[in-house]
């Protein structure tokens, strides 16, 4: 099978490291990729968020299989795209990617199918702003921050949690000012859960939970950011947890999806929150998340390629039922100087090619250097045989790198160790 990856990420890196061990892959590229990726997949030039673009080169390069990573070339309807010049490809089309691409979408689904999440008020004006934080502070236990959301794609950028009306406020009024609708959420109280599922659009086979820490700095402070790392599995997680969601999130929403006519294939990620009240959905996105996919990926046994082209044709029911390695797996994002706000690139990187990390944002310099080219620079990984020994190696590898300025939490998976986490 000739698999063609579409992104330039960790998430994308990590992939092709698990379709390039699965035996099935006879070949395997990586558009446009960056300079961890070109040492497993053929590198390829190519807008990812061009549909156009993307099929002519899955046509051209004879892909049997095309792996779309990231969520704007979903959006942008690449997916339909490369179905429509007749190759087989893992990933939802553009209308089915609204789950992710509004929020007020996801809402629309999430009612309609009876699916627990948090209260909210769609914000078109200045004066509804002011109504919807009023109603939402009543709802809300008392001194709960406030969550102000900026309904498009933010990559997890876009929402703010303060407890500070006047900064909620400032949020809401400068995402209608961008000419973007808000959201104005229920705080959800409780540890978050990211679980992620791959359908064909009618079966639903989730994976093993993994949780992203999603503040910049060690003790969940500083700015939300795309994902400062992640550990899997949970040690802490509720008996069961995987088939609640999947009965009460997972499966009700691919069957709502199909029932409109805009059926989701590919991967569904539920953002969950796990409340005093129970389950509840914080969010859907419409492909693999990102540092997620790289501890869910080396734990798992099952040939990735074959599950995802089992995706991709309509045929996960048939599929055998997916394997697990034991043990634990840490990833720790290193990232450039300036991240979030205002990440500082081009700079040398040593220590790139090491065991187990995987290239975020990089690139080739001319005389064969690695360079920064994002924010999120390289997603460090260790597999070990349990949580402790994953953390352990992971900061080892860790040392190994240089970047100049480069930061990174040191507490990945720590509070889950220390068994501060709890339901
Ligand atoms: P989102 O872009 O919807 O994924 O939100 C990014 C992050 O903001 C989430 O991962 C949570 O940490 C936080 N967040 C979003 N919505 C809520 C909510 N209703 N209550 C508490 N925290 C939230
Ligand atoms: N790790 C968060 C995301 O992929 O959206």
């Amino acid at each position: 099978m000739r698999v063609l990856v579409i992104g330039s990420g960790a998430r994308e890196h990590a992939l092709c490291v698990a379709l390039q061990a699965d035996p099935a892959v006879t070949a395997l590229a990586c558009a446009p990729g960056n300079a961890g990726t070109a040492a497993v997949a053929e590198p390829h030039p190519v807008d990812a968020a061009d549909p156009v673009a993307v099929a002519a080169l899955a046509t051209a390069w004879s892909a049997d299989l095309v792996v779309v990573g990231p969520e704007v070339p979903l959006v942008a309807g690449v997916a339909d795209a490369v179905r429509e010049a007749g190759v087989a490809c893992f990933g939802p089309g553009a209308q089915a990617a609204q789950i992710e691409g509004s929020k007020a979408f996801a809402k629309h689904v999430m009612t309609a199918a009876g699916v627990p999440t948090a209260q909210a008020w769609p914000v078109g004006t200045e004066a509804e702003l002011h109504t919807a934080l009023d109603e939402v502070a009543a709802l809300n236990a008392p001194g709960s921050p406030y969550v102000v959301k900026d309904d498009g794609l933010a990559a997890g950028k876009g929402v703010v949690v303060t407890p500070d009306r006047d900064a909620a406020l400032a949020h809401g009024l400068a995402v209608l000012e961008g000419g973007h609708p808000v959201l104005v959420e229920e705080y959800l109280d409780g540890p978050e859960v990211s679980l992620f599922a791959v359908t064909d659009g009618t079966t639903v086979l989730p994976l093993l939970p993994a949780q992203d820490h999603k503040r910049r700095d060690d003790g969940d402070g500083g700015p939300n950011t795309g994902g400062m790392g992640a550990y899997a599995p949970l040690p802490w997680a509720p008996d069961g947890l995987v088939d609640e969601v999947l009965a009460r999130v997972l499966q009700p929403t691919v069957d709502e999806m199909a029932r409109r006519g805009e059926p989701f294939s590919g991967l569904l990620y539920a953002g969950l929150a796990l409340t005093s009240r129970g389950v509840r959905v914080v969010e859907f996105n419409a492909r693999f998340g990102d540092p997620e996919t790289e501890v869910v990926l080396p734990l798992l046994r099952t040939p990735l390629a074959g599950l995802l082209h089992a995706a991709a044709t309509g045929t996960l029911a048939d599929h055998p039922p997916l394997e697990w390695a034991d043990g634990a797996a840490v990833v720790v994002v290193v990232a450039a100087p300036g991240y979030p706000a205002s990440p500082r690139t081009g700079s040398p990187i040593t220590g790139a090619d090491g065991e187990g990390v995987l290239h975020a944002g990089t690139r080739l310099a001319a005389d064969g250097t690695v360079h920064s080219a994002g924010g999120r620079v390289l997603a460090v990984t260790a597999v070990g045989t349990d949580l402790a020994d994953a953390r352990r190696v992971a900061y080892e590898r860790v040392a190994g790198v240089r970047l100049d300025g480069a930061h990174w939490r040191t507490d990945i998976g720590l509070a889950a160790l220390e068994g501060r986490i709890g339901v």
